[in-house]
């Protein structure tokens, strides 16, 4: 597994990986493909590359297998479901289902984690449902 900063050739890959982060309850049907073309989750892929977003890709094989972005959503009209003030950068993060409970979500989270704290920001804010078992990932991860 390899762990690097996404390239911009890439950028398009987020789409895939915005679909993936999508927390479905055990039994319910997926979500339409074209859920992530909604205002409230476009505004955590489109454009990406601003000033400030930062993204971690793991590539196994040369095929990215997980993603951990984050960016700043505090402007009016788009704010992020897990903002929690202004200027703080919110994670959006996913891993393919083959590759689940390997510790990549873990890698990727320390490495963006790392790379906010290196410039400056010592608080990350995400949105999670209670009944997702990812919401253990956060606090194994902040540890
Ligand atoms: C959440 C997600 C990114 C975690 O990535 P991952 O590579 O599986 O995470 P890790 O292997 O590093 O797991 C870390 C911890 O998270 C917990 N965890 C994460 N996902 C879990 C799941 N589906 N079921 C049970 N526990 C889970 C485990 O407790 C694990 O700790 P452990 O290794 O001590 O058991 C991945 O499961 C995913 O893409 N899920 C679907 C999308 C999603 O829910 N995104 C987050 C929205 S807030």
């Amino acid at each position: 597994m390899i762990y690097r900063l996404i390239k911009p050739t890439e950028y398009d890959a987020l789409d895939d990986f915005l679909y993936e982060a999508i927390f479905i309850p055990e039994g319910a049907p997926p979500p339409p493909r074209d859920v992530i073309l909604t205002p409230s989750l476009r505004h955590y892929v489109k454009g990406f590359g601003r000033t400030g977003d930062i993204c971690f890709i793991c590539e196994d094989n040369g095929q990215i297998v997980g993603m951990a972005w984050s960016r700043i959503l505090d402007e009016p009209g788009c704010r992020g479901y897990g903002n929690i003030g202004d200027g703080l950068p919110e994670l959006a993060i996913s891993v393919l289902s083959d590759y689940r409970n390997k510790g990549i979500g873990t890698g990727l989270i320390r490495r963006l984690h790392d790379a906010l704290g290196a410039v400056g920001y010592d608080k990350i804010s995400l949105s999670v449902q209670q009944k997702n078992p990812a919401i253990h990932l956060y606090c194994y991860s902040s540890n």
